[in-house]
């Protein structure tokens, strides 16, 4: 029986139920060769956190290569809701937070973007007080914010949670956090964010052991440095803070978004077309390119800023998620279907986040051979897969079904694009300028 999709009403082949959705659905049609360059956006969770980082100074800040996402949107509305003004102009975003007449962050944004917790840090830094409700964001984990808060409460914050909602304030005629040597029990990127900010005004210095490393971390520390702060090692995990009374205003660029850059390369493996994509940071991709030399593929570095993937026959390796430098959570869908695809069996650990598996039915759907035990997913290389209706469970996870889509015989339909639209920009402008042949309907 044919696909049938009419104004988003989608019709499941060999299947009674008809599912009634406004939502848009992209239909892709594969398998498809792509050629060409493709430019790469601003990194969203450097994106994030800097947003969230502007409200450490009371000056107007410049940020540059802002991608443009629902993520980001969101973020704009929370920073707006504060009562901060924001002007934007393509990339650039003027933030200023001279004003914050809020201290309590809405619960229908946060709910909804996790990175929106990361406001905590810098309001408390900057007013004494701060409430934001416990967050949302992807369907991946349990993600608790355990470690963000028992960084502040280090420093000196007082904090409890109450319907919800995380109350944090600095007690004291000065309301200033005070430095404290932390040790994180994990190195969560959002909380060595959190206490990375808040420390950058806190009194006296800040020690961050078991940091997070992620070049996002590192790009953050640079914005808050280019404001004023005084902060050295991050990028290790060691981070020092040493406070200051206040932070002035800055124009600041940030980083490519180095998991675009990863989804692009696997389309490149998966459709084994040669493409190129500029602007990227190479070191950024270490571990990235590391495995895909592993499955047969060779990334050769044009320019300083320029990569191009040359394909070769795919061949299974094993992968396991780690935090940075080791291979990121953020990847580990994408490289699924492309490891769907290459000879021999894979084994995939994730062990970043203990929901992270779900795209593997969908995958199965596609003609994928894939068996999960717990947190692992043993991955045996099939010659093909099959255009299938699918379902987006989130947003790396419709990244995968994207890429899967390319390479797959017939056509893909892709349903729940929210996950894709909260962190990919213009990606189906992008790849259709590759030569894939995708619709949104
Ligand atoms: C960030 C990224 C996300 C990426 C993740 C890991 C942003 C906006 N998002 O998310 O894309 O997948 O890093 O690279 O930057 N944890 C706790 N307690 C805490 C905080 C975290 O137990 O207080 C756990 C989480 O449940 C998870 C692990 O630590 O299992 C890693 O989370 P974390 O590094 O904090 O990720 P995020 O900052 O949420």
């Amino acid at each position: 029986m044919e696909d049938k999709t009419i104004k988003g009403t989608y019709i499941q082949p060999n299947s009674q139920s008809v599912i009634e959705s406004d939502d848009p659905v992209l239909e892709i049609l594969g398998p498809t060769s792509l050629k060409g360059e493709v430019t790469i956006s601003g990194a969203k969770n450097s994106a994030l956190a800097i947003m969230a980082g502007t409200l450490l100074c009371s000056d107007e800040c410049r940020i540059r290569n802002v991608p443009s996402l629902v993520d980001v949107g969101r973020m704009k509305q929370i920073l707006a809701s504060l009562g901060v003004k924001i002007t934007e102009d393509k990339d650039i975003l003027d933030i200023n937070a001279k004003e914050i007449g809020q201290t309590q962050a809405p619960y229908d944004l946060v709910s909804q973007l996790r990175a929106s917790f990361f406001v905590i840090g810098p309001v408390l830094a900057r007013l004494g007080v701060a409430r934001v409700p416990l967050p949302g964001g992807c369907a991946i984990g349990a993600r608790p914010v355990d470690l963000h808060v028992r960084g502040l409460q280090a420093m000196g914050a007082e904090v409890h949670i109450e319907h919800g909602i995380v109350h944090a304030c600095v007690k004291g005629s000065r309301s200033r956090l005070k430095g404290a040597k932390i040790y994180l029990d994990y190195p969560s990127v959002g909380a060595t964010e959190t206490i990375m900010m808040a420390a950058t005004l806190a009194e006296g210095e800040t020690i961050i052991e078991n940091a997070a490393q992620e070049p996002e971390v590192e790009d953050l520390a640079n914005f808050c440095r280019s404001m004023g702060a005084k902060i050295r090692g991050a990028g290790t995990n060691t981070i020092i803070v040493s406070g200051v009374e206040r932070l002035h205003s800055t124009d600041y660029p940030i980083i490519p978004d180095r998991i675009e850059a990863g989804t692009f390369l696997v389309a490149g493996a998966i459709t084994q077309s040669p493409i190129s994509l500029y602007p990227v940071i190479p070191e950024h991709l270490t571990p990235v390119i590391a495995k895909l030399e592993e499955i047969g593929c060779q990334v050769i570095l044009e320019e300083s800023k320029r990569v191009r993937i040359v394909p070769g026959a795919l061949r299974a390796t094993d992968i396991e998620t780690l935090p940075y430098p080791g291979f990121p959570t953020d990847m580990q869908a994408q490289f699924m279907a492309l490891l769907t695809l290459s000879e021999g069996n894979s084994m995939i650990s994730e062990t970043v986040f203990e929901n992270r598996l779900r795209h593997v039915a969908e995958l199965q759907r596609m003609g994928a051979d894939i068996k999960v035990k717990g947190n692992v997913a043993v991955v045996k290389g099939v010659p093909f897969l099959s255009g299938a209706p699918v379902m987006a469970t989130d947003l790396r996870a419709s990244a995968a079904l994207v890429l899967a889509g390319l390479a797959a015989q017939g056509k893909t339909v892709v349903q729940g694009l929210h996950h894709l639209d909260r962190g990919y920009e213009n990606i189906e402008d992008k790849l259709r300028q590759l030569g894939a042949k995708l619709q949104r309907v």
